[in-house]
C-alpha cells in the first residue's frame, strides 16, 4: 500500500465518526490528507490524529473536491444530500446510512463476505446495517457449507446505533434513576434505564415488521445474492451502553451439526469463538466493545427441528467497530488492495 490516499470523514464528531478516527490511525490507513467534517455547532473543534490535532470543519457543497475517499456516518438525510456531491467531485463514498443501501447500483458489502461487490460502484459504496452485519458475518462461511434457507434473529441493541446523544440519555437517565431523580428522555422514545423496548424505527403497517428489521432481511438477501433466503427478525433497544447481541436460529438445507459448525467458524475470519458451556461463558456486548470480531458462542441443536437441520447461536459484535467505522475502513482497504480506489476515482 504504497499510495496515500485524501480522506474525509463527514460526521467526524460522532459516535461512529470517532471510531472512523481510531480504526484509520490503527490500521494504518494511508492518508495523505484528513478533512473532518460535521455541522456548524463543532467548526472549530479539534480532534486528535496521528499525534496532531485536525481541526473540524463545517460540512458544505465544496467539502469533497479533491478528496479521493470520503467516509459519511452524520445521518440519512446528510448521505442523501452530500453524497452524490462527494462522488460528482470524484471521492469514493463509503456511506454508513441507509440511504442508498437497497439501490439496485450501490454495492453492500462486507469484506469477508462480498468483497468483490465493491468493484461495481458508481461512486457510492454503502455499508450495512450494523445488526445485519453482526449476525451475517459468522452465518456467510456456514452458509457457502450448507445453504441457510431460513433466519430467526432476535436482537439486544446497545444505545449506541441509536448515537452519542443516545447514549448520553442511556448514561444521564440511569444516574437519575440511582439518585431517585425525574428523568425526561428526549433522545429515545421511552425511559432507556432499567427498561427495554421495541426498536425506535417506524413500523410497516402491511407487514408489523419495523424498518430494523426489514433491513435485516432484505440486507442479508443482497449481501448473500439469495433472493430466496426466509428471514424474520426482532429488534429490541437494551440499555446496554455498546455492542449488539443477537439470538439466532439458522436452518440449513441439510442436517448440520454443532460441532460442525464449531469447526467452520473456528478458522472464519471476523469471528471469534466464545463457547464455554461449563463455565457458563458466552458472548457478552462487555467482550466485544472495543474489538473487531463478532463474538459467537451458545451453539447448539435447536431441539424445535427434528430434521437436524436447525442450529441456535448468540453473537455479539461491536456496533460502532464492526457493525460500522471498522467494516467501512475494510471495504477502503479491500479496494486499496485490489487497486480499485486510484483507478475508480475520476479526477
Ligand atoms: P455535530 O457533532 O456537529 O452535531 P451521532 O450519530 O453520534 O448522532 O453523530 C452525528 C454526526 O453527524 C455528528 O458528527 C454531527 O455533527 C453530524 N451532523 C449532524 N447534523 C449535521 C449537519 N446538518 N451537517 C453536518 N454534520 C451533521
Amino acid at each position: 500500500m504504497s499510495e496515500q490516499y485524501r480522506v474525509a470523514i463527514a460526521g467526524a464528531t460522532g459516535a461512529v465518526g470517532v471510531e472512523f478516527l481510531e480504526c484509520l490511525e490503527k490500521r494504518d490507513f494511508p492518508i495523505s490528507e484528513l478533512r473532518l467534517l460535521a455541522s456548524a455547532r463543532s467548526k472549530g473543534k479539534t480532534m486528535p490524529f496521528r499525534g496532531r490535532d485536525v481541526v473540524v470543519e463545517e460540512l458544505t457543497e465544496h467539502s469533497f473536491d479533491n478528496i479521493d475517499v470520503a467516509f459519511f456516518s452524520a445521518g440519512g438525510s446528510i448521505s442523501k444530500k452530500f453524497g452524490p456531491i462527494a462522488a460528482k467531485a470524484g471521492a469514493v463514498v463509503v456511506d454508513n446510512s441507509s440511504a442508498f443501501r437497497m439501490d439496485p447500483s450501490v454495492p453492500l458489502v462486507i469484506p469477508e463476505i462480498n468483497p468483490e461487490a465493491a468493484a461495481q460502484h458508481h461512486g457510492i459504496i454503502a455499508n450495512p446495517n450494523c445488526s445485519t452485519i453482526i449476525a451475517i458475518v459468522p452465518l456467510w462461511p456456514i452458509h457457502k457449507k450448507n445453504r441457510i434457507r431460513r433466519i430467526i434473529a432476535s436482537t439486544y441493541q446497545a444505545a449506541s446505533g441509536a448515537g452519542a446523544a443516545a447514549m448520553e440519555e442511556l448514561r444521564e437517565s440511569t444516574r437519575a434513576h440511582l439518585e431517585n431523580r425525574d428523568f425526561q428522555n428526549t433522545v429515545l422514545p421511552h425511559p432507556y434505564a432499567f427498561n427495554l423496548f421495541s426498536h425506535n424505527s417506524k413500523i410497516d403497517p402491511a407487514t408489523g415488521y419495523n424498518e430494523e428489521e426489514t433491513k435485516m432481511s432484505v440486507e442479508t438477501r443482497k449481501i448473500f445474492n439469495d433472493p430466496d433466503i426466509r428471514i424474520s427478525a426482532t429488534c429490541v433497544r437494551v440499555p446496554v451502553l455498546r455492542a449488539h447481541s443477537e439470538a439466532l436460529t439458522i436452518e440449513c438445507e441439510r442436517p448440520i451439526t454443532p460441532a460442525e459448525v464449531r469447526q467452520i467458524l473456528s478458522t472464519a475470519p471476523g469471528v471469534k469463538l466464545v463457547d464455554d458451556p461449563e463455565k457458563n461463558y458466552f458472548p457478552m456486548p462487555k467482550d466485544a466493545s472495543g474489538q473487531g470480531d463478532v463474538l459467537v458462542g451458545r451453539i447448539r441443536q435447536d431441539s424445535s427441528d427434528p430434521s437436524g437441520k436447525s442450529i441456535c447461536m448468540f453473537v455479539a459484535g461491536d456496533q460502532l467497530l464492526k457493525g460500522a467505522a471498522l467494516n467501512a475502513v475494510q471495504i477502503a482497504e479491500a479496494m486499496v488492495e485490489r487497486g480499485w480506489l486510484k483507478s475508480a476515482v475520476a479526477k
